[in-house]
């Protein structure tokens, strides 16, 4: 099987040294790689900016803004089986990004932005026989959140995480996550580290 999954987060410059990002560190999409890798499938990572080595025998391809994960998952995507979209892409962008080190004079206060476009939305026309596994990083109502979102975006899976839990969601080690489906019962992982939990995700997707 061909996979293709996102990771990390997208950063949407203000100008050369200011950005608006989020507190993704790729590690749950860089352990469901090298979980697809070790068993036995072609990975192709698209990365957001993060500090981690990528996975021995994964095909990486780095990215900053959404826009550009956009180009890099459409352009990739005719060769995938199943896509995981695990990056924390950034919902929105500033309209006008300067060329130049805004002055703290120039400033005005508002920054205005223009929302980007939604990756899963946009690439879901091109499903096919494709499996499309989507996240979910909630802050009120898991459960109701990801099956708004599991139709909203057409999706086969999607996992939510509570990320409000310390030992769940973003930068840390560990994840505690319940993944969704259209066709069968939600199934509750407990508490685990991002490389096993990313082995059973795995392993319960191929089994389907
Ligand atoms: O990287 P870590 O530090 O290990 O943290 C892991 C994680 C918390 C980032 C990860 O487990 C996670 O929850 N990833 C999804 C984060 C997110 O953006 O969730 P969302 O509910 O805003 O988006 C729902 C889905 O739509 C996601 O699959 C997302 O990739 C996708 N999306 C979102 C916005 C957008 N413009 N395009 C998209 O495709």
């Amino acid at each position: 099987m061909n996979f293709l999954i996102t990771a990390g987060p997208t950063r949407e410059p203000i100008d050369p040294v200011r950005f608006i990002s989020n507190r993704s560190t790729g590690k749950m999409g860089y352990a469901l790689a090298e979980a697809a890798h070790e068993a036995g499938h072609e990975v192709t990572l698209i990365s957001g900016p993060v500090a981690l080595t990528p996975p021995q025998g994964v095909q990486v391809i780095d990215v900053t803004t959404a826009c550009e994960m956009l180009h890099a998952v459409e352009a990739a995507l005719p060769a995938a089986d199943i896509y995981i979209s695990t990056a924390a892409v950034a919902d929105w962008r500033p309209a006008t990004p300067s060329p130049t080190k805004l002055k703290k004079s120039a400033m005005s206060g508002t920054l205005q932005l223009v929302p980007n476009p939604d990756i899963l939305k946009t690439i879901a026309p091109l499903k096919g026989d494709r499996i499309f596994v989507g996240f979910a990083a909630e802050t009120g109502d898991p459960q109701a959140e990801a099956q708004r979102k599991l139709i909203d975006k057409q999706l086969d899976y999607i996992v939510a995480n509570d990320v409000t839990q310390p030992d769940a969601g973003f930068v840390v080690d560990t994840n505690r996550v319940v993944l969704y489906s259209r066709a069968s019962q939600p199934l509750v992982f407990p508490l685990l580290t991002k490389t096993e939990l990313a082995r059973q995700l795995i392993a319960h997707l191929l089994a389907r």
